[in-house]
């Protein structure tokens, strides 16, 4: 918390424009807002620990020696405390813009309100989703609903839909193309990819809410960058959500980070997801959030085969536990060969002779069988450094996240220059 402090303090203190006439230090709330919601996270977390085992919201930790039970869902705690954050923060926020501008800003203040309506939207259905264990078509319809009430407000205060061609491709396609409807399409399976994305990257401790932290640090640094140009009010609004989102995140990451005393549940991927998605859509940057989500694109990718059912998908894709080695080792499928489609036989063969998956074929009464280690990323990394401690396994997952927002920072800046 207090590395992210300084921060905070030059985002309050912005002066850059001149426009920006709000001395947010003289209030005592934006003062003390992260202080206020990280301890309310960590306070709350304690005392309501025990009502979630009492109303049997509560998960088996598999990578332990005897799964203990650990209260699950327990991302509706910082997901709750990060909506009322942001409760007080727009009418304080807006009502000093009121003393100051002659005109009052509706189109941002729009902007702000369906913005958490879409994340409240999908805290709620993240919650239903673990209380009831909805199925996964619902999954990709909920996000859908969910955020319809950003591309309403997108269509009425921006309703931009043109894409920017790069260099090489414009004599062919020109400078710009105006895609329509399919930029509103694209939009809402932006919502559906955030949301989901980051929970089928999951089941070891701390990696759910790692993930999302780094995402919220790149998009910081990219936003405070970017606060110097000509968009800044777009970064403004990306900066007022993901300030208060890292604060209740950092404290909920203290207790699920290894050895989890909590789990988040889907409640907490769906809401973070939905905040990335309402960031990307209304800060008009989606292209590059969509960088810092590579670790994430490919873990979906990889996953499409199990996920679609061209590969039989079991329940659960998470590692396996090695008790006496305290070790997490690969989780395989197992079905029998005439399950698999034809699709899916070829993908299988390409991936195994690229070693991204371990394959066997054996025998049992008269049917041939596969099995085929699981689809996805922390999968691939067993697969590639050979059995390890959830710890490490978790730090790998880290760096690799981190060196994926690096990379993204070197497409976004040296080489898109080459091409837009
Ligand atoms: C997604 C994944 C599933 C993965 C699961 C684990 C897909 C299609 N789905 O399903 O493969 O197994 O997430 O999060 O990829 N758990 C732990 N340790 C952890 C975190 C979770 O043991 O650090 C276990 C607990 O038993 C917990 C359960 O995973 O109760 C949560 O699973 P849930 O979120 O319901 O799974 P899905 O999101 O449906
Ligand atoms: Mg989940």
């Amino acid at each position: 918390m207090t590395a992210c402090k300084p921060l905070s303090i030059l985002i309050r203190n912005l002066n850059i424009h001149n426009t920006i006439k709000i001395d947010l230090n003289f209030d005592p709330f934006f003062k003390n807002q992260e202080t206020i919601s990280f301890n309310l996270v960590t306070k709350l977390i304690i005392s309501l620990r025990p009502l979630f085992l009492k109303a049997n919201l509560f998960g088996k930790d598999v990578h332990k020696s005897g799964n203990p039970i650990i209260p699950e869902a327990m991302g509706i705690i910082s997901g709750a405390v990060f909506i009322i954050t942001m409760f007080i923060f727009i009418p304080i926020f807006f009502y000093k813009i009121l003393l100051y501008e002659t005109i009052f800003p509706y189109a941002p203040f729009i902007e702000f309100l369906a913005g958490l309506l879409s994340i409240c939207c999908m805290l709620l259905l993240g919650f239903a989703d673990d209380v009831l264990n909805l199925k996964w078509r619902y999954k990709l319809i909920l996000p859908t609903l969910a955020s319809l009430p950003l591309l309403m407000v997108y269509m009425i205060n921006i309703n931009s839909t043109l894409i920017i061609i790069p260099r090489p491709l414009q004599q062919l396609f020109g400078a710009r193309i105006d895609i329509g409807v399919f930029y509103y399409l694209y939009m809402g399976m932006l919502a559906v990819f955030c949301t989901n994305s980051i929970n089928i990257l999951s089941g070891i401790n701390g990696l759910e809410v790692g993930q999302s932290l780094l995402i919220a640090f790149s998009i910081l640094i990219f936003n405070i960058i970017e606060f110097y140009g000509s968009y800044w009010k777009n970064h403004l609004f990306s900066i007022s959500f993901i300030i208060p989102y890292i604060f209740t995140t950092s404290a909920i990451f203290k207790f699920n980070i290894y050895p989890s005393s909590i789990f988040v549940g889907d409640t907490f991927c769906y809401y973070s997801g939905m905040l990335f998605a309402v960031i990307a859509i209304l800060g008009h940057f989606s292209k590059t959030v969509l960088l810092f989500f590579l670790p994430q694109i490919f873990n979906f990718i990889f996953s499409i085969p199990q996920l679609f059912h061209l590969i039989p998908c079991p329940r659960h894709r998470m590692p396996c536990f090695d008790n006496e080695a305290d070790n997490l080792l690969l989780s395989y499928s197992e079905f029998k060969k005439i399950q698999l489609t034809y699709i899916g036989s070829i993908i299988l063969k390409i991936c195994h002779s690229l070693g991204f998956v371990e394959k066997t074929e054996y025998t049992k009464d008269n049917e041939i069988y596969i099995k085929c280690s699981n689809m996805t990323l922390n999968i691939l990394v067993l697969k590639l450094l050979g059995p390890m401690h959830e710890k490490k396994l978790l730090i790998i997952l880290m760096i690799i996240q981190s060196g994926c927002s690096l990379m993204a920072f070197i497409i976004r800046y040296p080489l898109a220059k080459i091409f837009y």
